[in-house]
């Protein structure tokens, strides 16, 4: 009887120790995560070099404003072939405001000349980047990781809310 108490004290005791030793590893693991929550290559490092790189001054908040928008491969790679989201995630960057020459979201005027090349062009250019007369559309609108069925679908909710 004596014997079997001292092995049960023993177990419990041996189980208690485990789990502590558990909690310990799991709040050191979980400080590393929070402490290194911007070493992310995207992150604000980058893109303010990028920006300073990239553009000349006055221009820093344009590129940032798109750095800002666009989203990374991993999300791209996540994301249905959703016009709105899309957009929402790389498009808006020039066509919400309507800036550096882009046909703003929803401006039925800026909008007509470039609807009425129809469809299949404005994915061409979507796709392969165009320049106009009023400025540069950029290939997949800056965001390489987007495919061609995401892009395409940004075209018409675009198109189909500024007509
Ligand atoms: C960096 C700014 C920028 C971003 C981001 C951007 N565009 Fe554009 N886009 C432009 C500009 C500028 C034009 C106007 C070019 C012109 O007609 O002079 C344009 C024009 C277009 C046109 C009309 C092309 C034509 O042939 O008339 C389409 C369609 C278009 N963009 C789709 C998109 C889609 C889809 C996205 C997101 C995936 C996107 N754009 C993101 C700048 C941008």
């Amino acid at each position: 009887m004596k014997s079997e108490d001292s092995e049960i004290v023993k177990m419990l005791a041996g189980l208690f120790g485990s789990l502590i030793a558990m909690a310990v590893i799991l709040f050191v693991l979980a400080h590393m995560i929070v402490s290194g929550a911007d070493i992310n290559p995207r992150g604000g490092a980058a893109k303010a070099a990028f920006a300073s790189q990239a553009a000349p001054a006055g221009h820093a908040t344009i590129a940032s404003r798109v750095l800002d928008a666009v989203i990374s491969p991993a999300q791209a790679a996540a994301m249905p072939a959703n016009g709105k989201a899309v957009f929402e995630g790389t498009c808006v960057a020039c066509h919400g405001p309507g800036i550096v020459g882009a046909p703003k979201f929803g401006d039925k005027a800026a909008w007509a000349h470039h609807i009425a090349k129809g469809l299949p062009t404005l994915y061409k250019h979507a796709l392969n980047g165009f320049h106009g007369h009023t400025g540069t559309m950029p290939p997949h609108g800056g965001n390489p990781s987007l495919t061609t069925a995401q892009v395409e679908a940004a075209v018409r909710y675009m198109v189909s809310h500024s007509r």
